[in-house]
């Protein structure tokens, strides 16, 4: 029997790879939207209210992705996927360290494989660098599409740096999701 997302997400919801199952998470955040999505977002963590209401980018960040993903490409969010790199909020909202990421890692890496996204759009550098496997920073990550498997991956900015950045970074993130309309919409990248 193939695994579906529902029972990977049943399994991960009493994950203790790593040491953020004990750092205070109140539930594990797997991901949420269309399991057969075209468009599959990746972030980098919950955070305080994602932990709290089990569901990804619910937060500050979540609105503005909300508010591209209505002006740039006319969806909503049950229209896509959203995951996240770790599924677990880091105490303070600190980063993800290397070995929580390498934990978590096959969670991801199963869901990528189960929604066969055609379109990835990986939001802040955590992302980009899991999925490029790169220490490259996001600011030359950015900018184009990149091959990744079938699929085709676009990297942007994560929106808690638009939050912080305003105008510049905001309008990077636009296009971003433009290039990934054409993409969606059959076009080059
Ligand atoms: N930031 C992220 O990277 N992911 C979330 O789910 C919320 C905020």
């Amino acid at each position: 029997m193939p695994r579906t997302l529902e029972v990977v997400a049943a399994e991960a919801s009493t994950c203790t790879r790593c040491n953020l199952a004990e750092q205070g998470r109140t539930q594990v955040v797997f991901g949420s939207g269309d399991p057969a999505a075209d468009l599959l977002f990746i972030g980098e963590g919950p955070g305080a209210e994602e932990d709290r209401r089990g569901l990804p980018f619910v937060g500050r960040s979540g609105k503005l992705l909300d508010r591209l993903l209505a002006e740039e490409l006319g969806m909503d969010r049950s229209q896509c996927y959203i995951a996240n790199v770790v599924k677990c909020r880091p105490p303070g909202n600190r980063d993800p360290r290397p070995d929580e990421i390498a934990a978590c890692r096959p969670w991801l890496a199963e869901q990528l494989e189960l929604i066969r996204p055609r379109v990835l759009i990986s939001l802040g550098r955590f992302a980009a660098q899991w999925l490029l496997e790169t220490n490259e920073g996001i600011t030359k990550l950015r900018g184009r599409s990149y091959p990744y498997g079938d699929a085709v991956l676009i990297p942007t900015l994560h929106p808690a740096a638009a939050l912080r950045g305003g105008g510049a970074p905001l309008a990077q993130m636009r296009a971003d999701f433009v290039r990934a309309k054409q993409v969606l919409a059959g076009g080059e990248g």
